[in-house]
């Protein structure tokens, strides 16, 4: 993470060495469990190393800016928790990415509410260092009980050149997990400016790039992960919508749906619906990355991806919907109609208060805001991400 913006100068070389990188990588973590097997002092084996019977939890960290927060942030999470018992993720400040980045889209609290929101987190340090120094490391260490440091497989470079994680390395205390391809900050910011520059009136070329990432049946069940189905009894709670780049007013309104039952079901509008209500420049994610960035929140149980917009009584009756919700200011109208009419005639429609002001529009005049900066900022890396797709192998996710 630390010094990406190094990132444009040396990219074609680091992820050429990314592959190599990876396998060392493995074998590095494979020495570690070697490691904690072989500790002397750890005489009842639970890994904790002082015998008294009980296993400590194992404690991982992952740190990161975590900008517009998206499904590859929440796998990279999800990976790390399974390396260990509890995850803490340090989420750097505004001013040391404004500093080594440039400036982030969401800020510092926006993009800890994102974090905190995500079912594989189990704890938030704000304000972290964007460099990982050694006494930062120690501090995890020594104050928080940290047991590993995890990070993606993409290179990271402290400013000076070296390796950002060259100490945790050193010391055992170093786990890799696979970088999500196909989607990353610099392609959502890309996305974003090409929305504002449309709603700016402005001619805009489709993108050319081919979408680099498949929704995979595997990667929806690793995201559904333990969430189990409505109990018979259960009271559903319907919410449906758009959940266009996934933030902190999308995670206020499912914490809303939580309160008022025991199962929250997340209806994700067809990509054409988003299209017909929005405009042709929207969504800024497909139906399927949408859906994951959902089912990563710890308040969604389960989503329908590709829902219809309008509420059906087949819908309702199918999902046994108890209760649906909607934001009080956001008036649902399909070619005039009111999308949740059928909901409202069988009493079941109860409209709550808009929490925080989130929208993929409102999203993209931000970054339109800041624009000459990101779009430098997106020329460089997407140079760099474009030289890695070109070159990249298959690497097999653990
Ligand atoms: N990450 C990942 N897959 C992605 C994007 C990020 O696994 N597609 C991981 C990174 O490797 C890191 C963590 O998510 O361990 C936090 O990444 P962050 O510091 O927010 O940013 P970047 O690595 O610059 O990624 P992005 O540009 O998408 O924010």
């Amino acid at each position: 993470m630390p010094a990406s913006f190094l990132l444009g100068l040396c990219a074609g070389l680091a992820f050429a060495r990314a592959h190599a990188r990876r396998d060392a990588a493995k074998r590095r973590n494979d020495e570690n469990d070697e490691n904690d097997e072989n500790d002397e002092n750890d005489r009842d084996g639970d890994g904790d190393g002082d015998g008294d019977g009980e296993r400590r939890p194992v404690v991982v960290y992952m740190d990161g800016c975590f900008d517009t927060m998206h499904y590859g942030h929440a796998n990279a999470l999800r990976q790390a928790r399974a390396c260990g018992d509890k995850l803490l993720v340090g989420v750097v400040n505004d001013e040391e990415i404004l500093r080594c980045k440039g400036p982030p889209v969401c800020d510092a609290r926006e993009r800890a509410d994102a974090v905190r929101a995500c079912k594989w987190v189990d704890g938030v340090i704000e304000d972290v260092p964007y460099e990982v120094t050694d006494a930062f490391t120690d501090e995890l260490f020594a104050k928080y009980g940290v047991d590993f440091v995890v990070h993606g497989d993409d290179p990271c470079l402290a400013p000076d050149g070296s390796d950002a994680y060259a100490y945790p390395k050193r010391v055992g205390k170093y786990r890799e997990i696979k970088r999500t391809e196909g989607v990353s900050t610099t392609d959502i910011v890309g996305r974003l400016l090409r929305l504002g520059a449309r709603a700016m009136g402005e001619e805009v070329e489709e993108e050319e790039k081919e979408a680099t990432f498949c929704t995979t049946s595997s990667r929806v069940a690793q995201f559904l992960g333990n969430n189990a189905p409505p109990a018979e009894d259960a009271r559903v709670v319907y919410v449906h919508g758009a959940f266009d780049v996934f933030n902190t007013g999308h995670v206020e309104i499912l914490r809303e749906a939580q309160k008022l039952g025991d199962f929250v079901l997340v209806g994700v509008h067809a990509d054409a619906d988003v299209r017909a209500r929005r405009g042709a420049a929207h969504p800024v994610l497909n139906e399927k990355e949408r859906a994951l960035g959902v089912l990563a929140c710890r308040y969604a149980d389960e989503v329908v991806i590709g829902a219809p917009a309008k509420i059906t009584n087949d819908l309702l009756t199918t999902f046994n919907v108890s209760v649906v919700v909607a934001e009080d200011e956001d008036p649902y109208e399909i070619a005039g109609e009111d999308a949740n009419a059928v909901a409202a005639a069988r009493g079941l429609y109860r409209r709550v208060p808009r929490a925080r002001e989130w929208s993929a529009l409102s999203v993209a005049a931000r970054v339109m805001e800041n624009r000459a900066a990101f779009e430098a900022r997106n020329a460089r890396k997407t140079k760099s991400e474009a030289a890695y797709y070109a070159q990249k192998t298959h690497v097999k996710e653990s």
